[in-house]
């Protein structure tokens, strides 16, 4: 419930039979308006093909749209402090450890690197975005260490306080781990093909479409195989039960962060046109590991190093 698959499909068709969609852009800045326009005029498109339909998809569509909002979560509030901030990624990262993620968000990604990367003898880079604590990556390099694979991993985020928290973390530990201030959508230029594999967790819905297409086409300059999306899955169930979970930590801003959070969580079908916008191509995934979607671009630019 709330995906509109079917509803969302026929709305899809009818876009891509007009021929606008997707559309085509030039720069960044064009990129980032085309893609919200889209999916707003996706979601109007979808509205009115479910209205249709009537009965239950209509009922779930007014649900979505009740649902659905573009308030910031307090961790993105400019104004919150700091060391405030800390506490509520730091609560997250209690939250992703209880419900075991980072070992499944660990075996997902080194899976997909062995699978791109085969018979590749070199170094492998992962870059991961928004990293908040840096749990995911601390897990990564961990892991990486303990095989003794020939990993490096780069955490990064827009929070300065957590990319010192981070780098402190692992050098005590001594991981092949470093983090670095970065605005997710809005890279420095690092060189073509500077990471192997570029992640981003559980923030998928802190970007507008246009943020999301953004750091997608910069990954895909910037990435030799693959960019990969995760977040929670666009549900009923979620919409309940990340907030209810989340309240478990006796921290009230959090609380409503998972409820923010959970309201706004993109559908399957929204980050397939995201993806299709920013890539120009269908060479991307997008599938359910319950509770989690999870988006999957291919760039398959390999070559010796
Ligand atoms: C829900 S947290 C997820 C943190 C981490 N990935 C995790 O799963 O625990 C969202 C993160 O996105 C970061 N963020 C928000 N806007 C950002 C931006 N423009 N660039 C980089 N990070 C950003 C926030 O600082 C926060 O750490």
């Amino acid at each position: 419930m709330l995906q509109l698959k079917k509803a969302g499909n026929q709305a899809l068709d009818i876009l891509r039979s007009e021929g606008s969609f997707p559309p085509a852009w030039q720069s960044m800045e064009e990129l980032e308006t085309k893609t919200n326009n889209m999916v707003s005029r996706f979601l109007d498109e979808r509205f009115k093909v479910s209205k249709k339909f009537g009965g239950g998809s209509l009922l779930t569509e007014l649900l979505d749209r009740v649902l659905r909002t573009s308030d910031t979560e307090c961790m993105d509030d400019t104004k919150l402090p700091e060391t405030e901030k800390l506490e509520l990624v730091q609560a997250l990262d209690r939250q992703n450890h209880q419900m075991q993620l980072y070992p499944r968000y660990v075996a997902l990604l080194l899976s997909l690197l062995e699978e791109i990367t085969t018979g590749e003898q070199r170094k492998l880079r992962i870059l991961e975005l928004a990293s908040g604590s840096g749990g995911l990556a601390l897990a990564l390099a961990e892991e990486a260490q303990r095989k003794q694979l020939p990993i490096s991993v780069t955490g990064s985020d827009i929070v300065p306080k957590f990319i010192e928290e981070g780098n402190r973390q692992a050098e005590e530990k001594k991981l092949p781990l470093n983090f670095q201030l970065l605005n997710a959508f809005n890279l420095p230029e690092f060189p073509e093909g500077s990471f192997d594999l570029m992640v981003i967790s559980q923030s998928l819905h802190h970007f507008t479409p246009g943020q999301l297409a953004t750091i997608i086409a910069q990954s895909a300059q910037q990435t030799k195989t693959a960019f990969v999306g995760i977040d929670g899955y666009r549900s009923i169930l979620l919409a309940g039960g990340v907030p209810l979970m989340a309240s478990l930590q006796g921290i009230p801003s959090f609380a409503l962060d998972g409820l923010t959070s959970a309201r706004k969580f993109y559908s399957e079908l929204e980050l397939d046109l995201i993806a299709e916008i920013a890539t120009g191509k269908r060479e991307h995934t997008v599938s359910c590991n319950w509770p989690l979607s999870i988006l999957t671009v291919r760039f398959d630019r390999r070559s010796p190093d």
